[in-house]
């Protein structure tokens, strides 16, 4: 199959959704931008068009799909009964990087959500997604798209290099704003549980909430995660990863202490590294670096992390 690639700019803007609209209602897949990473997206209450998601994926079929919306009224598509504490997550988080889990209508396909009565839904803010699903008038299937277990993709670029020859069309609307996922909030409990940490944090959660539990599954290795996707080996570029947490001066000596050993057995090594760290380390030592920020700013990091694993391969 023939990928095309369509760079959107304000001319070709509407021509370019109408086409992605027309392929999702057919149902084919598409890629296109979100403000978090890049979706691969297909009519989500078809379970033979979302069959070609996990298909192009490589996905494992217990993986469930998160729905994207593009207005609360669509949430009536998807879901007979919203929680309060769902109501107000989207009312101070939506449009944006929050994906709530709720109890799901049967009009969705069990295939869609792996065999659970639950689903993720969420309204993405960004323009030329939320144009998208409004024109494809369904809520749209769309993991990341990439191929299971890798980073995923932040531009149109990274798409390509995982899924062309395998989708028929990427929408490139530039650089992910946000870099990282949405973060998944389950709403069928009594108090809100972050299933999986993304955009929006803890903290902001807790401005709302007076209590946010965490999936244990986060904290300990022991348990099971409520993410049916967290189970599976994910984010991982084709080199091993070592990950260095610390003050920025012990990260710095444990850089040099492995870079050491490491290219004298022969390796090449790549440091992913902030702007603090870089500056202490001797430039002469590295094969190759991706400064991915100041650890003064936070979202930038998150915004370049995958961009840098994906540098690297
Ligand atoms: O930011 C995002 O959320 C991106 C963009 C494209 O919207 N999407 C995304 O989808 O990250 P994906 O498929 O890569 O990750 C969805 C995660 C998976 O770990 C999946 O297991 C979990 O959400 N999930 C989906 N439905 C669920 C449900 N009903 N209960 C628990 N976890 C669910
Ligand atoms: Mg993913």
């Amino acid at each position: 199959m023939e990928t095309k690639i369509i760079k959107i700019d304000d001319k070709n803007k509407q021509a370019a959704i109408a086409e992605a609209a027309r392929l999702i209602k057919h149902g084919e897949v598409v890629a296109f931008p979100t403000e978090t990473v890049y979706g691969l997206g297909a009519n989500g209450l078809d379970a033979t068009a979302a069959h070609k998601i996990y298909a192009a994926k490589g996905r494992p079929s217990d993986n469930p799909l998160i729905l994207h919306i593009d207005s609360i009224k669509m949430l009536a598509m998807i879901t007979e009964r919203v929680p309060m504490m769902a109501m107000e997550l989207l009312a101070a988080f939506s449009p944006g990087p929050l994906t709530i889990i709720v109890k799901k209508r049967s009009e969705v396909p069990d295939s869609i959500t792996g065999g659970l009565d639950t689903v993720g839904v969420r309204m993405p803010d960004n323009e030329i997604a939320r144009a998208l699903i409004r024109e494809a008038n369904t809520p749209i299937a769309a993991p990341s798209a990439n191929l299971s277990g890798r980073p995923s993709p932040t531009s149109a670029d990274m798409v390509a290099a995982d899924l062309q020859g395998k989708i028929p069309l990427i929408l490139d609307g530039g650089a992910s704003k946000w870099g990282v996922e949405s973060t998944i909030v389950d709403c069928t409990g009594t108090v809100p549980c972050i299933l999986r940490p993304g955009a929006i944090t803890k903290e902001m959660l807790e401005e709302i909430f007076p209590r946010v539990e965490v999936d244990a599954a986060l904290i300990s290795k022991d348990a099971v995660p409520k993410a049916p996707g967290l189970k599976y080996r994910h984010y991982a570029p084709q080199a091993p990863v070592e990950v260095a947490v610390g003050k920025s001066e012990n990260v710095v000596s444990f850089f040099q202490d492995r870079l050491t050993v490491l290219q004298k057995a022969g390796k090449k090594v790549g440091m992913l590294i902030s702007a603090e760290s870089a500056s202490k380390l001797p430039s002469e030592k590295v094969t190759a670096q991706f400064i991915y920020g100041s650890r003064k700013n936070l979202p930038e990091i998150a915004a370049n992390l995958y961009m840098g694993l994906n540098y690297f391969d």
